[in-house]
């Protein structure tokens, strides 16, 4: 099969495509999935660059989130069969290729709604949404919520949810082209996170926000504890560098900052987050934005792409049939 490989950690120039790399084997609690699609996500570009605090043995294939057909399962697997949709969060042996297999538990069916591409969108994304939002920051029906970074792909899978539980929206972006996705995918109100003054505008707007998904809090994070309301929550998503706050903004407001992190899941919340994508592609709230689609061959593109991209407008996904 075709699958991307990584025999050094470094730039991007370490990605290569192999064309004749076997197909995995499959153990018994696992799925071999041929591939359609695979998300591109900034955290395979830091782990390929080996900043990462959890690092694969090399020689390894990248990616977790992909979408295709089932086309064998090992012998304990009840729930899927050779020839079903499905698409995934977290694979054994990554989802650039061809071919990748996962644990049963860590796979989803696909609805036919939804396209392979939009299948991959649907892994770290989602998942990271849910996880900080539900779990992380128990939000509640009518509370105001602001992602902070709304325009890319856990930005648009936190507003898909977060008004599926009936939250107030504020969303930024930092073009017209992010800000007019951020608001056709539902968010209540829209601010550009490039203008100055945009933060006094959402003051301005609405007072304050509960809660904030911050996609860049190395740039965000103390105009977040100005931003929160008394007994907010700040939680941190993404963050590229260090940024000096005032702990005291904290006290005043008795408000909290929390990180989430998708590599530090319970079996328990494994099983929170499944219901809520289900359910999601079920009832149709969720519904991924994908921006741009490049063939497998072009890996080194997309994650060029995904980690230097100003004016994101959804997902970037490989196809892997191309
Ligand atoms: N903690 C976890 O477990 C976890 C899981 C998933 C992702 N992440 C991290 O979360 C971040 C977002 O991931 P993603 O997949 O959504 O990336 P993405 O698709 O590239 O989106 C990045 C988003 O950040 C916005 N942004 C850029 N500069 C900003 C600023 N100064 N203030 C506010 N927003 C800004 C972008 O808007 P414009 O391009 O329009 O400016 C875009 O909406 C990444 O850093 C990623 O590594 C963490």
């Amino acid at each position: 099969m075709r699958a991307i490989r990584v025999a050094a950690f470094g730039g991007i120039e370490n990605l290569t495509l192999e064309s004749n790399y076997p197909l995995p084997a499959v153990g018994k609690k696992e799925v071999l999935i041929k591939v359609s699609a695979a998300g591109v996500n900034p955290v395979e570009t830091y782990i390929r660059s080996g900043m990462f605090a959890l690092l694969p043995e090399l020689p390894y294939t990248p990616g977790s989130d992909a979408a295709g057909v089932v086309q064998e399962v090992g012998s304990e697997v009840t729930r899927f069969k050779k020839g079903d949709r499905v698409c995934t969060v977290r694979t054994l042996t990554g989802s650039y290729a061809e071919y990748t297999t996962a644990e049963d538990k860590f796979v989803v069916h696909l609805s036919d709604k939804l396209s392979f591409a939009q299948g991959a969108a649907i892994g770290i994304p989602y998942y990271t949404a849910v996880k900080a939002l539900q779990i992380r920051a128990k939000a509640r029906s009518g509370e105001r919520c602001l992602i902070h970074g709304a325009s890319g792909a856990v930005g648009i899978a936190a507003i898909q949810f977060a008004k599926a539980m009936g939250l107030h929206v504020i969303g930024t972006a930092g073009t017209k082209e992010g800000m007019a996705l951020v608001k056709n995918t539902g968010a209540d109100l829209v601010f550009n996170h490039r203008e100055d003054g945009y933060v006094k505008a959402i003051q301005d707007a609405i007072g304050g926000v509960d809660i904030i998904l911050e996609m860049a809090s190395h740039v965000n994070l103390q105009r977040d504890l100005d931003l929160v309301n008394t007994r907010g929550r700040v939680v941190v998503i993404g963050c590229r560098g260090n940024i000096e706050i005032n702990p005291t903004s904290t006290m005043a407001k008795e408000s909290c900052i929390m990180g989430v992190n998708l590599m530090e899941v319970t079996d328990e919340d494994f099983h929170e987050m499944h219901h809520v994508i289900r359910t999601g592609m079920e009832v149709g709230w969720l519904d991924p934005k994908v921006s741009k689609v490049y063939p497998l061959g072009e890996a080194k593109t997309a994650q060029h792409d995904v980690i230097n991209n100003q004016g994101t407008t959804g997902k970037l996904v490989l196809d892997t049939t191309k």
